[in-house]
């Protein structure tokens, strides 16, 4: 059975689609940055072991990152999906896990990337927006894309509206790849998204109709 842990740090709404999705593994630990993270409460009811390594309390980025390290690997993770895992993490932490690290990203990169996805895509104007789950390279939100939904931005909309209507995808589209890298589908060679039995494209973008 394929182990894997998530990391969180806070509401972990796309841990819980992660957890209820069935997926074929065993998910071994929820990390959190922040020791009050909503998310650690409902992995621990589902029966997960749910632990915070708390930021603050190191020195410097390369020590939380060591400490955070050292706490993966005790798990012996075939994947590591960060869900909502809102610490940059340094190029020593990345290259450990290249391959198996995941991210999913609230907007369709290489388009807004950093923090404030939802406002970025409202000042722009765009009339598409949504949602990218890539392999995490020491590039911030610049990894190799694996797959990608996309939802219109609509008259009226606001932050949170938009936001809402990205979630909901965001919480299809990482079980799914999830799904694929459990699987042995999903490879990074070279650099390079590599997907057995079909295109990253044609298997994961969709785009609503807009009417
Ligand atoms: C999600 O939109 C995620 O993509 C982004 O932050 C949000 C976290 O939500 N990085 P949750 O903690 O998964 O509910």
């Amino acid at each position: 059975m394929k182990r894997y842990v998530i990391l969180i740090s806070g509401r972990g709404s796309n841990m819980e689609s992660l957890l209820d999705a069935g997926l074929p593994g065993e998910c071994v630990a929820v990390i959190s940055n922040k020791p009050d993270a909503a998310g650690l409460a409902s992995a621990a009811a589902r029966g997960i072991q749910a632990l915070a390594i708390d930021h603050k309390q190191f020195a410097s980025r390369e020590d939380f990152d060591a400490a955070l390290a050292a706490e993966i690997e005790s798990h012996a993770p075939d994947l590591v999906l960060l869900a909502g895992f809102m610490r940059i993490l340094t190029d020593g932490f990345v290259r450990r896990f290249e391959g198996r690290l995941l991210n999913i990203h609230p907007s369709l990169l290489p388009l807004f990337p950093g923090v404030k996805t939802h406002a970025q895509a409202l000042a722009a104007g765009v009339r598409l927006h949504g949602c990218t789950v890539h392999f995490v390279t020491p590039a911030l939100d610049g990894g190799p894309i694996i797959a990608q939904a996309a939802v219109p931005v609509l008259a009226g909309d606001d932050e949170a509206a938009l936001a809402a209507r990205v979630l909901v995808e965001e919480h299809a589209l990482y079980p799914r790849v999830a799904r694929w890298h459990l699987d042995g589908r999903l490879r990074l060679i070279d650099g390079r998204v590599r997907l057995a039995g079909e295109t990253a494209v044609r298997g994961a973008l969709h785009a609503p109709a807009i009417g």
